[in-house]
């Protein structure tokens, strides 16, 4: 027994590897392993042998067996710390330059005129985009006969069986956070708001989820000059040009009054848009003075309060800035489009900085 014990001790303590020492414990305690086969010889003995050489053979059987687990655990721990060895890892080591996400063109513009406003003193107001007909239509003084109306291709919700109040819509415009902004705010105000809208159309230059920014500029004193210097402004900071001619066309909105399609001077030379130069005239959104019932309607004073209000489409000006030919790709979710047209999400535009640097 003693001569067992010396040889399977020794032959645990020398096992390289843990299949080395699976083999070990079948040889010493399977079914057939030598310490077992003792233990069947113990039928065969005088009870006074068994006595003696029982409780020898079981103190044998649970030394090995102690030696195997403490071994088994002994070599798991020279294994992890070889691992260890081997991978290290620099933790003050810069991170690889292997960007994983980047900013939608959306967002990103959507960032820049916030930047570009928020320097001529405009704050961003929200509102939501389940809105009421009296927000999204009336009180603009689009009533309910208005052809708008149906120009708009309005999404409606449906009302249970039996409501007989007007359906909710989503909003086809920014222009309601108007409404809202006023009434929570009163005047004066000057805040811009963009967000998303909806209208049932698809093609190469509509979706049916697209976005504006609004802006509203009321005061005791605010006039047409005003809002066609803060256009200005806003067309040369976001084209990224020293100079660019506007053209103010008449035009119609229910909400404004008088109402003017703004152009700016381009050139589409070599199939690529120039801004500020050129012969052609490109429309990039609507404004006019604010319509005094729009005024009355969010409980505001047309004979004290005036302003001008705007709408720009995001989209259409993220297209013609950065190139981008077909709406609906903005919403296919396409890698390599949002890798080709994405921004770093590091780069957050400012106009110090840069906007689209
Ligand atoms: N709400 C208009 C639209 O979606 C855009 C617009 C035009 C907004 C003139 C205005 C405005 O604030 O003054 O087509």
């Amino acid at each position: 027994m003693d001569d067992l014990k010396s040889k399977y001790l020794q032959l645990i303590a020398d096992a390289g590897d843990e299949n080395g020492l699976e083999e070990l414990r079948v040889q010493a305690l399977g079914k057939k392993g030598e310490i077992s086969l003792q233990m069947r010889e113990l039928g065969k003995m005088t009870p006074e042998e068994r006595q003696t050489a029982g409780p020898a053979l079981n103190a044998l059987k649970d030394e090995i067996n102690s030696a195997l687990v403490a071994k088994k655990s002994a070599l798991a721990d020279a294994a992890l710390d070889e691992r260890l060895r081997g991978e290290w890892l620099d933790v003050t080591l810069p991170s690889r330059g292997r960007p994983m996400g980047s900013i939608h063109p959306i967002s990103q513009v959507t960032e820049e005129v916030t930047a570009i406003f928020a320097d001529m003193g405009f704050s961003v107001a929200e509102g939501p985009q389940i809105e009421s007909d009296w927000y999204n239509f009336d009180a603009l003084n689009i009533p309910g006969h208005h052809p708008a109306r149906a120009e708009m291709d309005t999404f409606y919700t449906h009302r249970a069986e039996g409501d007989e109040r007007p359906p909710h819509v989503l909003r086809t415009h920014t222009s309601p956070v108007q409404i809202r902004s006023l009434e929570a705010n009163g005047a004066p105000i000057r805040i811009i708001c963009p967000g998303r809208v909806y209208r049932a159309d698809y093609d190469q230059t509509h979706t049916p989820m697209f976005h504006q920014v609004e802006g509203l500029a009321i005061d005791k004193d605010i006039s047409m000059a005003n809002l066609k210097w803060v256009l200005e402004e806003f067309v040369k900071a976001f084209f990224e040009v020293d100079d660019v001619e506007l053209r103010f066309r008449a035009s119609h909105f229910p909400f404004t009054e008088p109402s003017a399609e703004v152009d700016i001077r381009c050139s589409w030379e070599g199939g690529t848009l120039k801004v500020g130069e050129g012969e052609d005239w490109l429309e990039i959104l609507g404004s006019g003075m604010v319509h005094p019932k729009v005024l009355q309607a969010a409980g505001v004073d047309p004979s004290v309060y005036q302003g001008f209000a705007f709408g720009v489409g995001i989209d259409r000006i993220a297209m013609l800035k950065y190139g981008i030919p077909d709406l609906r790709a903005f919403f296919d979710s396409d890698l390599r489009w949002l890798r080709h047209y994405g921004f770093r999400s590091l780069d957050v535009p400012t106009l110090h900085g840069g906007l689209s640097s």
